[in-house]
């Protein structure tokens, strides 16, 4: 178990089989409640469903079932206001929780609905990508999309910072995953560990490394030990900063978006693909952040903070990963540094991007020239 330290209500991440469901939510919530609306992802194999579902039944919760389309379209404010009228519909009390079982769009959605329905009620996050594992099932953040006339769909645009009463993490639930969203999920597992000397462990770099075959394979040993060592640097990282308020000094949660200013630029230009093939096209989002991870390395090198051995080893671990390292058809970078001008972290109009140092440390600057972003986005440019 991984304690996240977020007053006024610590939780902890569990990391147990589905079927202890029931018993931790009515661990964590008042002893009174009686319903529990679980948000599911349409695609979730039938048999996790009902396992969650019979394992709340028998905690004694009467359990309504909400199955979302889990796609970035259906990440919107009109799927918010349906998912609220079927809890409100479920007759859901103040003291009765939501459950998210699913990957970050079921988590991130059932969240906010948690966040706002009746100005705030229990969500247990029960991850089952990868990446909401080691990712956006910890430290609170839900959103929705929001569609801006000349803009276009602008990701994660609107939400709250909602912590939930307790993450059930069960490694099992990684066998069903397609290849494709494992490998994503990955990216964010080689991001943590390239701030992860300020998190206590120096090594995860070298961890995944040394353990690459076996992580592809797999194998539940070593995929225990990811998620582990990955799920505690999260939790350090938003206790440290949970409404991600730290000066650019501290770092803080800001951390996290390692590589993520470069992969929101192109996640959502809907005809690039990982591969040369546009059947493959968009990039998910863990594909966005390998590439953007790549940029990042080649900005700090050529600000003289990483040295090209590392950047070459990023870039190797990535590709080993199953992971792009390159992408067809990029926009000019004239384009692309615009569309950065048009992430969640400018403030008073400075891009703050996130650049790592040598020795798996990383820190945030403004003001980093041009010059050195784009030779960032010419080493993914195919
Ligand atoms: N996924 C970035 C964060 O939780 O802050």
């Amino acid at each position: 178990m991984i304690r996240v330290e977020i007053p006024p209500q610590p939780y902890a991440v569990h990391f147990e089989p589905l079927d202890r469901l029931g018993a931790i939510t009515r661990d964590v919530c008042d002893p009174a409640a009686r319903r529990a609306f679980l948000v599911t992802d349409a695609n979730l194999p039938p048999e996790m469903v009902a396992a969650a579902q019979g394992s709340l039944a028998s905690a004694q919760f009467a359990v309504t079932v909400a199955r979302l389309t889990a796609h970035e379209t259906a990440k919107s404010l009109s799927s918010l206001e349906d998912l609220l009228g079927s809890i409100a519909a479920a007759r859901l009390e103040r003291i009765d929780p939501v459950i998210a079982l699913g990957g970050g769009i079921v988590g991130d959605l059932a969240g906010f609905a948690a966040a706002v329905y009746r100005r705030g009620v229990p969500v247990i996050q029960v991850p089952t990508t990868l990446l909401s594992m080691v990712d956006a099932s910890v430290g609170g953040k839900t959103a929705a999309n929001l569609s801006v006339p000349g803009l276009g769909l602008l990701k994660n645009l609107v939400g709250a910072f909602w912590q939930p009463h307790a993450v059930l993490v069960d490694a099992a639930s990684l066998a069903s995953l397609n290849d494709r969203e494992f490998h994503a999920g990955l990216a964010e597992c080689v991001k943590h560990s390239l701030i992860a000397s300020d998190f206590d462990d120096a090594d995860l770099f070298k961890f995944i490394q040394s353990n690459t075959e076996d992580i592809l394979d797999r194998r539940v040993s070593v995929l225990r030990e990811l998620l582990e060592r990955n799920i505690a640097i999260k939790a350090k990282v938003v206790s440290s900063d949970p409404h991600e308020l730290a000066p650019d000094a501290a770092g803080g949660r800001a951390l996290l978006n390692l590589g993520h200013t470069f992969a929101h630029a192109i996640e959502t230009i809907s005809t690039l693909s990982p591969t040369h093939s546009l059947a493959d096209a968009p990039l998910k989002h863990g594909e966005a952040v390998a590439l953007g991870l790549i940029a990042a390395t080649h900005t700090a090198e050529s600000l003289g903070l990483l040295p090209a051995a590392q950047v070459q080893a990023v870039s190797e671990l990535l590709a080993a990963l199953k992971l792009p390292v390159k992408v067809d058809a990029l926009p000019p970078n004239a384009e692309l540094l615009e569309r950065m001008q048009h992430d969640k972290k400018v403030i008073g109009g400075s891009l703050r991007l996130v650049i790592p140092v040598a020795g798996n440390h990383a820190r945030v600057m403004r003001n980093v020239p041009d010059d050195a972003i784009t030779a960032g986005w010419d080493a993914i440019r195919a």
